[in-house]
């Protein structure tokens, strides 16, 4: 199916509305008016499922940023979102984000696009950086530009909310824990750093500009639809294929690193809520509850009835050049302040993936068709 972009005249004439409108005042029920459109980049991963599903049940217009010519997650996201609008574009390229921005109109962006599979920021640092980190500057630039922003602060034609998703790896070597929206950062992996930079801009852009741009500083979260390179999915993947006979044995890195963990539909609320309130504001987004990769394989191999002390193999080539031993979140802010609470426990997420990969792999079916790629 080709990708279906929104019509050029159809744009054109949304934001000659806006346009009049903000000349003459926006009446107070606008937004009820017009319906509110997001942008999502890194719609074919993970949260950018979630998130446009939610999204779209909150009432709004979700278009998403896909890149490729041939992009194979697409016929994946069609057949789980049904007639979603995609745009093509790529973070490396700054005139394509600056199109979707332009053709799209939003209310609101949400920059999901990274690489984010840690170990592939060391092998490509380089990139990491690119699309990571100074993809992030290339979104602000296409909202600034896109938004009439100048560098001397004069005001643009309306706000463009903006959402970055920063990461709990920028705590890596941890000062204290739990870790608050105060706790300082010092990351472990290029890709740690790539979203320090990240999250500092974003910070920069809303005091230089005055721009409605937050970060959700978000802790590990989980899928079934989560990539199968991540420890979570290798682990329920490896469950499933050893139960039905399958494989024989899993491999797997460091087994005593602790991660809070949670579920990833739970965790795409709290990036709309973010954007929602009267003030831009930075939360950590997470449990609270801290487990490591025994736990998990535990509990994985238990749902199955199996004892992954049997199959497990220490291999040294998972292991990190260098390692974030510990993740704990304090989201009491994020409750306290805007109402956000995780709702699936761990021992529920990981029943559930397991439950999932059994039931995907014993009808033929394959890692990639569950939206996550074998690794
Ligand atoms: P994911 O499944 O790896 O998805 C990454 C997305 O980025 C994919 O849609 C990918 O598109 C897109 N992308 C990669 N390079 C791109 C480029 N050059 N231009 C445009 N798009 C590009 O990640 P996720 O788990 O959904 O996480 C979403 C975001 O939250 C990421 O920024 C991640 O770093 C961050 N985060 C995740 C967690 C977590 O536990 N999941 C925690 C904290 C922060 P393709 O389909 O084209 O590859
Ligand atoms: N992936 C993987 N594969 N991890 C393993 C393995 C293995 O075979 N064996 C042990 N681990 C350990 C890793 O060393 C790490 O300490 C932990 O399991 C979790 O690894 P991942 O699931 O790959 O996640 P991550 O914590 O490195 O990164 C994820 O969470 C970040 C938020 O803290 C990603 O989603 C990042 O994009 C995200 O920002």
């Amino acid at each position: 199916m080709p990708i279906c972009c929104r019509d050029e005249a159809g744009s054109l004439a949304r934001s000659r509305v806006t346009a009049r409108l903000v000349a003459a005042e926006r009446p107070p029920n606008l937004e009820a008016i017009l319906s509110r459109r997001a942008l999502i980049t890194g719609i074919t991963g993970q949260d950018g499922s979630y998130l446009a599903e939610y999204l779209t049940t909150q009432g709004y217009e979700v278009f998403g940023l896909v890149r490729g010519q041939r992009n194979p997650r697409v016929r994946q996201l069609r057949q789980l979102l049904g007639d979603v609008r995609l745009i093509r574009g790529d973070l490396l390229d700054q005139g394509s984000v600056i199109s979707a921005v332009e053709r799209v109109q939003p209310d609101e962006v949400y920059n999901l696009a990274a690489i984010s599979y840690v170990p592939m920021s060391w092998a490509q640092a380089e990139l990491t950086g690119e699309v990571t980190g100074l993809g992030v500057l290339r979104v602000l630039e296409a909202i600034r530009v896109c938004s009439g922003i100048s560098a001397s602060r004069s005001p643009g034609r309306g706000q463009i909310r903006f959402y970055q998703a920063s990461s709990s790896e920028m705590f890596g070597m941890v000062r204290e824990s739990p870790q608050t929206e105060q706790t300082p950062f010092h990351p472990r992996s290029p890709y740690g750093v790539a979203k320090a930079y990240g999250h500092f801009l974003t910070q920069n852009y809303r005091e230089s500009y005055g721009m409605f741009a937050v970060s959700g500083i978000l802790f590990n979260h989980e899928s079934p639809r989560r990539g199968a390179e991540f420890v979570t999915r290798k682990i329920s993947l490896g469950v499933a294929k050893i139960k039905l006979g399958y494989e024989r044995q899993l491999r797997l890195g460091n087994l005593s690193a602790r991660r809070d963990w949670g579920f990833a539909g739970d965790y795409v609320g709290a990036m709309a809520l973010m954007l929602g309130q009267d003030e831009p504001v930075d939360y950590v987004i997470g449990t609270g509850v801290t487990h490591s990769v025994e736990d998990l394989l535990d509990h994985a191999f238990k749902v199955a009835d199996l004892d992954w002390r049997d199959h497990v193999v220490t291999d040294a080539a998972f292991i990190r050049p260098a390692e974030v031993d510990k993740l704990c979140a304090d989201p009491s802010a994020a409750r306290e302040q805007i109402g956000w609470e995780p709702k699936m426990a761990f021992e529920e997420l990981i029943a559930t993936m397991v439950e999932a990969d059994l039931e995907l792999l014993s009808s033929g079916g394959h890692a990639e068709e569950s939206f996550g790629d074998a690794w």
